[in-house]
C-alpha cells in the first residue's frame, strides 16, 4: 500500500491570522510529505499492509515488527498528525462549537475556555516536539499531549483536535512564543470537523 500526501483544504496563506505562508508551505509540502515517503520506504514490499488505514496501523502498532515499528510510529504517526491538523483548521474557523460537542466540552471541562487552558498547557509542558491533543476515550473528552509524532490512536484514544507544537509548525512568525501560537490556534479552528470527528469515534 502506498499513501499520499493529501492536498491541503485552503491555499497556503489562507490561514495567516494564525499561520503565515512560509510556515504552510514548508511543513505541508516538505515535512509531511517527507512523513508520507519514509512510511511509504518503511513498508515497502510488506503486503500485510495492504488495504489498511494509517489509524488502523498505529492502532496496533505495539505488535509491529522490531525492524520497522519506529520508522511506522514516526512516519506513521507523522502522516496521521498532520492529515488531521489539517483538517481541522479551516480559514472560516474560530468561534465556538455547537451541538453535542459543545454539551460534551461543557458537562467535561465546564468551559470552551477550560478546555482552551487545558490544551495550552498541555502544549507548553510539552519539552521538545510533539502535540497537544484532545481525544475520545472510553467515550469521554481528555486532554493530553504526546512526544515527537506518536499518535493518541497508539494508546487506543481517538484524536479529534490536535496542535502541533514542533517548533517547524510555528517557529518563523512565533520563535520561541509558542503560547502565541496557540492562542492564535483557535482562530482557525474547524470546530464543525472537530463536532464530526467527535461523533464518528462515539461518546
Ligand atoms: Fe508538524
Amino acid at each position: 500500500m502506498t499513501f499520499t500526501l493529501p492536498t491541503l483544504p485552503y491555499a497556503h496563506d489562507a490561514l495567516e491570522k494564525a499561520i503565515d505562508k512560509t510556515t504552510m508551505e514548508i511543513h505541508h509540502g516538505r515535512h509531511h510529505k517527507a512523513y508520507v515517503d519514509n512510511l511509504n520506504a518503511a513498508i515497502q514490499g510488506r503486503s500485510e499492509f495492504d488495504g489498511q488505514s494509517i489509524e488502523a496501523i498505529l492502532a496496533k502498532a505495539a505488535t509491529l515488527p522490531d525492524d520497522i515499528r519506529q520508522k511506522v510510529i514516526n512516519n506513521g504517526g507523522g502522516h496521521a498528525n498532520h492529515t488531521l491538523f489539517w483538517e481541522t483548521m479551516s480559514p472560516n474557523g474560530g468561534g465556538d462549537p455547537s451541538g453535542v460537542l459543545a454539551d460534551a466540552i461543557t458537562s467535561t471541562f465546564g468551559d470552551l475556555a477550560t478546555l482552551k487552558q487545558k490544551v495550552k498547557e498541555a502544549a507548553l509542558a510539552r519539552f521538545g516536539s510533539g502535540w497537544s491533543w484532545v481525544v475520545v476515550s472510553g467515550g469521554k473528552l481528555e486532554i493530553l499531549s504526546t512526544a515527537n509524532q506518536d499518535s493518541p490512536l497508539m494508546h487506543g484514544k481517538t484524536p479529534i483536535l490536535g496542535v502541533d507544537v514542533w517548533e517547524h509548525a510555528y517557529y518563523l512568525r512565533y520563535q520561541n512564543k509558542r503560547a502565541d501560537y496557540v492562542d492564535a490556534f483557535w482562530h482557525v479552528i474547524n470546530w464543525s470537523d472537530v463536532a464530526a470527528r467527535f461523533q464518528k469515534a462515539g461518546h
